[in-house]
């Protein structure tokens, strides 16, 4: 599995400690941008990251300022279930419920130590499966529309 990486210049930072925490678990990584800490758009990053995702069906990491506009971007793209993330609870439960392919967090919002706790929250969690895959196919079905 591939995870993917994303953000804009207020989520670099972040996004830079969670690649090197993806890597020392042994897991692979690829960073789509941005690289500098020059002001840019979030939407380009968050796009760059759905495609591959919907794409190979592989999972991303996207980091913004609050983690909400690099997730409404994300939720554009068909087969993408982004979730902005705050702690291991929402990690885990991003997961568990709602099977997210993507998830979400904000530089200016979490430290990197409650970051990473979050991330490990969705990563080690499986989903649920039973009740929640009826709902998780509604969300599905609206791109249908
Ligand atoms: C950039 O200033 C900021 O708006 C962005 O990182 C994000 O928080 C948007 O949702």
């Amino acid at each position: 599995m591939k995870y993917y990486f994303g953000s804009d210049h207020a989520g670099l930072e972040l996004k830079k400690a969670l690649i090197e925490h993806l890597k020392q678990k042994g897991l692979k990584t690829e960073d789509l941008g941005t690289h500098s800490q020059d002001s840019c758009d979030y939407p380009d990053y968050a796009i760059a990251v759905a495609e591959k995702v919907a794409k190979e069906n592989a999972l991303g990491i996207l980091v913004c300022g609050t983690g909400i506009g690099i997730c409404m971007s994300a939720n554009k793209v068909d087969g993408i279930r982004a979730a902005t993330i705050h702690n291991e609870f929402t990690g885990q439960m991003a997961k568990e419920h709602n099977n997210a392919n993507i998830i979400c967090l904000g530089g200016r919002v979490v430290d990197e130590q409650t970051a990473k706790k979050a991330v490990d929250g969705w990563l080690e969690a499986k989903f649920g499966e039973g009740r929640h895959t009826g709902r998780v196919k509604k969300i599905m079905d609206i791109e249908k529309h």
